[in-house]
């Protein structure tokens, strides 16, 4: 691992106070790397719906502040549930914004990696499957070998921290993320 600081942005694909995503998020915070700067961007819940008349200069401020996040950021986490088999719709409509300006997106070229907890036997897949080619389209540098979609039993009701191999699992994630940004010679932010 590389001793400079590295930005990574995350992204929560659900708004419950009491998401376990949230925590599965909580826990890659404390798993990570020291040099690692896990910054959840908080705000989906605060985007409007995704309109190309009000995707202008003067975008909403929630819009400007999501894409300064991803700007900064030499790479992506990506936490969701499956909603009905997909991407919850909050989720969405953020890949949305970041996916313009067209072929110029502020995640352009990133290495992002989707995880995530569900009720399902699959742990969320389909939706980490669709995630996975949406951000890709979007401009994503999609690290699509990595996976981690855990059903919420396996949890048994505690905190995923508490779950030695799932903490392990995530820092691993964060450092293939910081690998794959030091090759593409992504600076950190800071
Ligand atoms: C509207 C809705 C749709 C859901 N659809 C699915 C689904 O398709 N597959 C699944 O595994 N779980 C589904 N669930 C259950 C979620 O996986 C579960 O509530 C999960 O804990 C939500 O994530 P969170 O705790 O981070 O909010 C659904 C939940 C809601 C509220």
């Amino acid at each position: 691992m590389r001793s400079v600081r590295v930005t990574i942005m995350v992204l929560l694909g659900s708004l419950r106070e009491g998401s376990i995503n949230r925590q599965l998020v909580e826990t890659a915070v404390e798993s990570a790397p020291t040099e690692v700067d896990l910054q959840l961007f908080d705000r989906i819940g605060e985007l409007p719906f995704y309109n190309e008349d009000i995707d202008t200069q003067d975008a909403p401020e929630p819009v400007m502040a999501l894409r300064a996040a991803a700007a900064e950021a030499a790479a992506a986490l990506v936490a969701t549930p499956e909603y009905n088999g997909t991407i919850p719709a909050v989720l969405k409509n953020a890949i949305d914004w970041l996916s313009r300006p067209w072929g110029n997106g502020a995640l352009k070229g990133k290495p992002l990696v989707v995880v995530g907890v569900a009720r399902g036997r699959y742990g969320g897949s389909w939706a980490h499957d669709e995630t996975r080619k949406s951000f890709g389209i979007a401009g994503a540098k999609v690290l699509d070998e990595v996976r981690l979609s855990t059903p919420t039993e396996v949890l048994g009701g505690l905190h995923p921290r508490e779950n030695r191999e799932l903490a392990t699992a995530l820092r691993s994630v964060v450092e293939k993320l910081v690998v794959e940004a030091a090759e593409r010679g992504l600076p950190p932010s800071r």
